[in-house]
């Protein structure tokens, strides 16, 4: 038994012996005769060729993105040298591409492909070194920036999408008016937020009168939830001016947050409210008398609005005597 099993042992280390011998070999054969094409002249810095170079063997993409704002600017009225380089001032100096004949992954070109390996940090650099101000004054610090997104993630920059703002071009199927391509992009990873649109009530940003972006600044803003304004009631007060007050009587849950009873994003409850009534007032107003009394389904207290049957000024009130709400 014992030496049947050294035998076997012994065996099998010959047998990985020389499966390493040969795959060894296999390694070093198929190197050395490569060794000589893999170790090219030490490439030069690449320096800028200028736009005619480029058009040369990329005529499609020189046409179609003369068609955009970008592109009318670069390509035919550029207003300094920077704009001048056209191409180039996104691509990276293309001297090294163009010797070695143009070609996928040749001579260093920033491509913003998805599988090319740029970081999206190095990405939107790029375009940060002429958008650094005005709406993208707070990238750097944004969640989306944070999460490794980039402006191409949003933007398509090669051919004219939308009438404004270049909307990332997401399929054939897309819709191409500003507002409802807007809605689309962000939709394609905030799933949840698009779905809430669909629901019975809502803003009207599925008709297309509002989008995400009168809310929300996509590029980073220093408020909470990357809102345009300071705080969510700044936001909502922007177009709801008239539930601003001041009132007499404040409801204190309002003046608080709108979010405490309503969800901007849409719910299946009438006017946005993100619990019906009167479960939404319960939800803070306990106790026991008026308020809180079981009462028969067919009440004032669950008819039609419910509690705002009667506490109709539910936002604030001026009213002399509108301490309740009622007036
Ligand atoms: C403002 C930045 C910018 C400028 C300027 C620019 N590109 Fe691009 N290019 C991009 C981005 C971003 C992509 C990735 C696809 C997209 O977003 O449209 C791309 C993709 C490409 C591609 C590969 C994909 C394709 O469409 O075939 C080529 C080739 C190309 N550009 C050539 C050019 C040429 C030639 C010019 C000058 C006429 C130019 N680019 C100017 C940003 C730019
Ligand atoms: C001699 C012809 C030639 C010239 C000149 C040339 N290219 Fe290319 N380039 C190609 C070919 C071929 C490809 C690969 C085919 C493709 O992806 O469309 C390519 C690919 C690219 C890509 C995509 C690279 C990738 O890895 O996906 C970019 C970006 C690009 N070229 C930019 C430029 C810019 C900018 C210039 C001008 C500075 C330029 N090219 C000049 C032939 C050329
Ligand atoms: C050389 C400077 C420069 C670079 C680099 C640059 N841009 Fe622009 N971009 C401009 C100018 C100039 C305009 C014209 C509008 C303006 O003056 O703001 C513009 C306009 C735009 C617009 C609005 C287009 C429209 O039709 O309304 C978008 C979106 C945009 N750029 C995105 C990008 C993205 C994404 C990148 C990087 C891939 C980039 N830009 C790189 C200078 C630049
Ligand atoms: C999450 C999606 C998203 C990302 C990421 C994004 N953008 Fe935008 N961008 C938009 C939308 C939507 C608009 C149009 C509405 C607006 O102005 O906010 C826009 C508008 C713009 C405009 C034109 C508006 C103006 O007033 O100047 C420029 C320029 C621009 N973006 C550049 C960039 C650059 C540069 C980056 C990367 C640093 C970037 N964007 C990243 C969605 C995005
Ligand atoms: C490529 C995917 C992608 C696209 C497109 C996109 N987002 Fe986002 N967004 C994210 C991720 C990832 C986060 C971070 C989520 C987290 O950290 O929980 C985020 C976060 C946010 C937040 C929350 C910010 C906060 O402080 O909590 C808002 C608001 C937002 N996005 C709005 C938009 C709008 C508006 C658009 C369209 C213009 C858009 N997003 C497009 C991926 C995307
Ligand atoms: C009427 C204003 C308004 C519109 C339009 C709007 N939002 Fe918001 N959004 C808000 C407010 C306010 C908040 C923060 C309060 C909350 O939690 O609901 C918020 C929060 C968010 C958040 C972060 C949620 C979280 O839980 O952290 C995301 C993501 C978001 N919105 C995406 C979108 C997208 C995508 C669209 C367009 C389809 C959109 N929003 C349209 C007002 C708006
Ligand atoms: C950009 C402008 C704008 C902003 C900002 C805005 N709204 Fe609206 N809101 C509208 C419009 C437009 C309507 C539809 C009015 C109509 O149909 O008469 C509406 C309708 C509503 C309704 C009634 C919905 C219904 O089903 O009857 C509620 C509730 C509401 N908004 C709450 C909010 C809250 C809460 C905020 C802040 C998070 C907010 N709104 C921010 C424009 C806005
Ligand atoms: C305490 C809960 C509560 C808070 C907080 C609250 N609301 Fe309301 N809101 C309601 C109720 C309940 C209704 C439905 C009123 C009705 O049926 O008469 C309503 C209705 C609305 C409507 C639709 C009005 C109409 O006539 O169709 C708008 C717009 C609105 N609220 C905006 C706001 C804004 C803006 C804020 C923040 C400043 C806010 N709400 C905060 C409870 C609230
Ligand atoms: C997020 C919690 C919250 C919600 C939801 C809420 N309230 Fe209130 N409410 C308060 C607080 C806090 C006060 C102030 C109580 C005080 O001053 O003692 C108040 C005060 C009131 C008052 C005046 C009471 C007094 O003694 O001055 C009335 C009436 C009232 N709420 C009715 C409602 C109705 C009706 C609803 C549903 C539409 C509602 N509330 C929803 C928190 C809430
Ligand atoms: C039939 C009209 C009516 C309806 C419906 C109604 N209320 Fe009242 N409520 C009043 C009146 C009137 C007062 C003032 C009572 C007083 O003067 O003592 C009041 C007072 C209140 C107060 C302050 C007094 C206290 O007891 O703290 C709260 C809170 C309140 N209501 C909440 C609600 C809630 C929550 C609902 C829905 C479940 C509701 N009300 C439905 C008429 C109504």
């Amino acid at each position: 038994m014992l030496t049947k099993s050294a035998a076997h042992n012994r065996m099998e280390s010959m047998k990985q012996l020389a499966l390493l011998t040969t795959l060894w070999a296999f390694i070093l054969l198929s190197h050395i005769p490569l060794l000589p094409a893999e170790a090219p002249a030490p490439e030069q810095p690449a320096t800028y060729v200028g736009n005619e170079v480029c058009k040369a063997c990329h005529a499609t993409q020189f046409e179609k993105f003369s068609k955009t704002l970008m592109g009318k600017i670069f390509l035919f009225n550029p207003r300094d040298e920077r704009e001048k380089q056209a191409c180039e001032n996104c691509h990276g100096p293309g001297s090294n591409h163009v010797a070695a004949g143009g070609g996928k992954g040749v001579g260093g070109m920033i491509t913003f492909r998805k599988d090319s390996g740029e970081s999206a940090k190095v990405q939107s650099e790029i375009c940060m070194s002429c958008h650094q101000r005005g709406v993208q004054t707070y990238w750097q610090a944004s969640p989306h920036a944070n999460r490794g997104i980039t402006c191409v993630n949003c933007h398509t920059i090669m051919e004219k999408t939308t009438d404004r703002f270049q909307l990332a071009k997401l399929g054939e199927r897309t819709v191409f008016y500003d507002k409802r391509a807007e809605i689309e992009v962000c939709g394609q990873c905030h799933l949840q937020r698009n779905a809430q649109l669909y629901r019975s009530s809502h803003m009207p940003l599925r008709e297309g009168k509002m989008t995400c972006t009168n809310c929300h600044n996509p590029h980073g803003t220093p408020n909470p939830y990357q809102l345009k304004q300071t705080s969510v009631n700044e936001n909502c007060w922007s177009c709801h001016t008239e539930r601003r007050g001041p009132f007499l009587y404040i409801h204190p849950p309002v003046f608080d947050s709108c979010t405490n009873c309503h969800e901007p994003h849409g719910t299946i409850n009438d006017r946005l409210l993100k619990v019906t009534d009167p479960r939404l007032c319960t939800q803070c107003h306990m106790g026991t008398g008026h308020p809180v009394t079981p009462r028969g389904q067919n009440s004032v207290f669950f008819f039609n609005r419910s509690c705002t049957n009667c506490h109709s000024q539910i936002h604030g009130s001026n009213h002399p005597s509108g301490r309740f709400f009622t007036r």
